[in-house]
């Protein structure tokens, strides 16, 4: 849509755009939402947003007819019910290369206590490209279908499952109750035949198969599933009322003797290298499978083993997906878009000529910041060779599994005269204030803070939504009322309304929808809230990653606010220097795959911490953060960093000032360790640290690092040392691995 300059607009004009607007915006939340077929790319979308949101601000009288910019997205899809899952749809780790491989196999071993990987099977099967569905059997016969969703809810697409002819409507000899899990794809001749058919009858062209089969199978109408040639692999399983099997190998046996298909290239390997080699084996195969791939499947072959090693948050430690590396290709930058995150991030996103990268249609890439749009690293090194990157340039794109575009290199051949060199914004596009960077920060922000419209707003709707604070009568649509009269700019205010207004309930009163009734239940319903258990305040914060699981472990692990804030700072350190550690291996990988060579993470990696050289108070500090379930290094670092920015940490203080935490229930358990704290100590010989913790955690234990007078039991094996010696003193129990082993029933 051509834009118009808005300094220039008088009202009849901007009325009209915004009718234009609403029709091109309405239009394609339904592409995204409800047809799964993105016309926009993220960038436009937004870039239309603000260019409505910048008409609305000259012109507020025109505020009522452009609510459309108010909406997020379009709404679910109705029709299809929900299922709620009994056992969680996870998704799969990933490994990108060999020494990842290695260091899964390492990573279980040492896990398990094991000291080789000598008898350690895996299954190695090919990570088929569709999407996920579980399928429930009850005394055999197939009840209900259902996609993955969020992984704890999905849609019930029974109707639509019954369709496809690789699924069983019944089943025999096999457990009453069966959850069965694969994935629903399509080949790629049935998919070149479907958008054949497609075109001819005007209807809509799928982009690749994945969609393809996605949008068949999420039909209203089951007849029309029934048109489409949808396939199934099973490959794993939910729920089950009695064991299978003991073994991956043996359980995918049986699911093809209940008449199900399995993938022919699934085989039973012995260690890594096997792995490996079956990995090549199925690469070199991949044209001529007839269907999408994207990687290679490694799982642990004993189910009891699996058992043991259990889950992080979204992923099981027992499995791994080995993608294929990432697809290159070349395409033009349109242009350069800013998005100013939650917390006031200025990130620069390339608007590139949709090109197709690895099967999917990408129009924007991620450009960082500003150094690396100039060719330069955090710490002015070149990278690319120093090549900056302009508005009309032809750059590569890669795209690596579920990781976002990004910008690989630059074809100088083909610059132009009329390239523009992107001149870095030094104000907030949202709000206009500066955008500062500071001294060390790769990134430039929007000092706006809490008057930044843009992330103020969002931060306070995410603080009142249902799974955060849950204010009662307090929506998205009065955040934004309050927001804009100035009344609540930042969550701590949400306390204080009723204080600042004196009874408040004068002033509420006579705004659109308030009558002493509403204002009432609304000041009650926030004083309500001034009680919070902390898993709900973490998950308010609306910190980066970390969503509801995350908020509810830290809860878990840190009982109060002070005792989270102390052990984020004193890890930030080594939260820095890993960060620098993952920039300088990607950097690594990337030069490795363009070269043609084999990456050398390890060294890489190895050389940087080397060099910042983060003191063991940090590095355990940090240990600790990231080894806890559910807390991988991502989450950690975002954390962190929401923890070192001054004003965001000023803002909490603030709130919490006003709140009364409530430490999180342990899940009730009825274990003879549920609530204690223990310590482990020394060296552990039935299994690692790691699974003594999680087995304890689980147990409802809180596992802490050190002694004192609130340890209730210390685990001391051999080597105990100062530990065993600080327990004595305190008279703490002391129990010998076994000991604590029978103590819990496992021996
Ligand atoms: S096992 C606990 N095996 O990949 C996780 N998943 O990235 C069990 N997928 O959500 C998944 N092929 O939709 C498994 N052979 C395979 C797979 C596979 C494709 C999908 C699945 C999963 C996603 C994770």
């Amino acid at each position: 849509m051509e834009r118009l300059d808005i300094k220039t607009l008088n009202d009849v004009q901007a009325a009209a755009e915004l009718k234009k607007l609403g029709d091109i915006l309405t239009s394609a939340d339904r592409d995204y939402h409800q047809k799964d077929a993105p016309t926009l790319s993220d960038a436009q979308y937004d870039s239309l947003k603000k260019y409505g949101r910048d008409i609305v601000s000259r012109f507020p009288q025109l505020e009522k007819t452009a609510q459309f910019l108010n909406s997020v997205g379009a709404p679910a899809v109705s029709g299809f019910g929900k299922i709620s899952h009994s056992v969680r749809m996870l998704s799969l780790g990933n490994a990108f290369s060999d020494e990842d491989v290695f260091d899964f196999v390492r990573g279980i071993c040492d896990y398990l206590g094991r000291g080789t990987s000598q008898g350690l099977a895996f299954t190695a099967e090919p990570k088929i490209d569709g999407l996920s569905l579980s399928l429930r059997y009850e005394n055999g016969a197939l009840t209900q279908a259902a996609t993955r969703g969020d992984g704890a809810v999905g849609e019930n697409v029974t109707e639509n499952a019954l369709t496809i002819s690789d699924i069983p409507h019944h089943i025999e000899n096999a457990p009453e109750i069966l959850e069965i899990r694969g994935e629903v794809y399509m080949s790629h001749q049935d998919f070149e035949a479907l958008n054949l058919r497609q075109t001819e009858k005007g209807g809509k062209v799928f982009a690749n198969p994945r969609n393809a089969a996605a949008g068949s199978l999420r039909q209203l109408d089951a007849d029309i599933t029934r048109q489409r040639p949808l396939r199934f692999f099973a490959y794993s399983w939910g729920f089950m009322s009695e064991p299978i099997a003991d073994t991956q190998s043996q359980a995918i046996e049986r699911l093809t003797q209940f008449g199900f298909s399995t993938n022919p290239l699934t085989k039973l390997c012995q260690n890594a290298t096997d792995l490996i080699g079956h990995y090549h084996e199925i690469e070199q195969r991949r044209a001529t499978l007839g269907y999408d791939i994207d990687g290679v499947v490694y799982k642990v072959d004993d189910l009891a083993l699996q058992g043991r090693l259990g889950f992080r948050a979204t992923t099981p430690r027992w499995a791994i997906a080995h993608k294929f590396p990432a697809e290159l290709a070349w395409t033009h930058l349109e242009g350069i878009d800013i998005q100013v995150g939650r917390t006031g991030a200025l990130s620069p996103v390339a608007r590139l000529a949709p090109v197709t990268v690895g099967g999917v249609v990408v129009s924007n890439a991620t450009l960082h910041n500003e150094d690396y749009i100039l060719g330069r690293d955090s710490k002015g090194a070149m990278i690319r060779d120093g090549k900056d990157i302009r508005i009309g340039d032809w750059v590569q794109i890669y795209r690596a599994g579920d990781v976002i575009p990004k910008v690989a290199d630059i074809d100088l051949g083909k610059r132009t005269a009329e390239a523009q060199v992107f001149d870095f914004p030094k104000h907030c596009p949202i709000c206009g204030s500066t955008a500062l960077r500071e001294e060390g920060d790769s990134v430039r922000r929007c000092s706006g803070g809490v008057i930044c419209a843009a992330q103020a707003v969002e931060k306070l709707k995410h603080f009142v939504s249902r799974a955060a604070f849950d204010i009662e009568g307090m929506g998205a649509k009065q955040i934004e009322q309050f927001y804009t009269d100035g009344w609540i700019k930042e969550p701590a205010d949400i306390f204080t309304l009723k204080d600042r207004f004196g009874s408040g309930i004068q002033q509420l009163k006579n705004r659109d929808g308030w009558g002493d009734k509403s204002a009432n239940a609304l000041f009650s319903a926030i004083e309500d809230k001034t009680i919070i258990p902390f898993s709900r305040l973490i998950f308010a914060l609306g910190i980066r990653h970390v969503g509801e699981v995350a908020a509810r472990d830290l809860a878990l692990q840190f009982d109060t606010w002070t005792d989270l804030a102390q052990a984020v700072d004193c890890a930030r350190p080594a939260a820095l220097a890993f960060r620098k550690a993952d920039e300088a291996e990607e950097q690594e990988r990337l030069a490795a795959m363009q070269m043609q060579r084999r990456a050398r993470i390890t060294e890489t990696r190895k050389a940087v911490l080397f060099a910042e050289n983060p003191d063991e108070t940090a590095i355990s500090a940090w240990d600790d953060l990231i080894s806890k379930d559910g807390l991988g290094p991502a989450l950690a670092l975002s954390l962190s960093d929401a923890m070192a920015n001054k004003n965001e940490r000023a803002a909490f203080e603030r709130l919490i000032a006003h709140l009364t935490v409530t430490r999180s229930e342990r899940p009730a358990q009825n274990s003879v360790v549920a609530g204690q704290i223990v310590v482990f100590s020394g060296t552990l010989e039935k299994m690692s640290r790691a699974e003594a913790k999680s087995q304890a955690e689980s147990l409802g234990a809180k596992v802490s690092g050190s002694v004192s007078k609130k340890t209730d039991i210390l685990i001391a094996g051999p080597g105990a040392g100062s530990k065993a010696t600080k327990a004595k003193e305190l008279g703490v129990k002391i129990l010998d691995e076994d000991e604590w082993l029978s103590l819990i029933g496992r021996t």
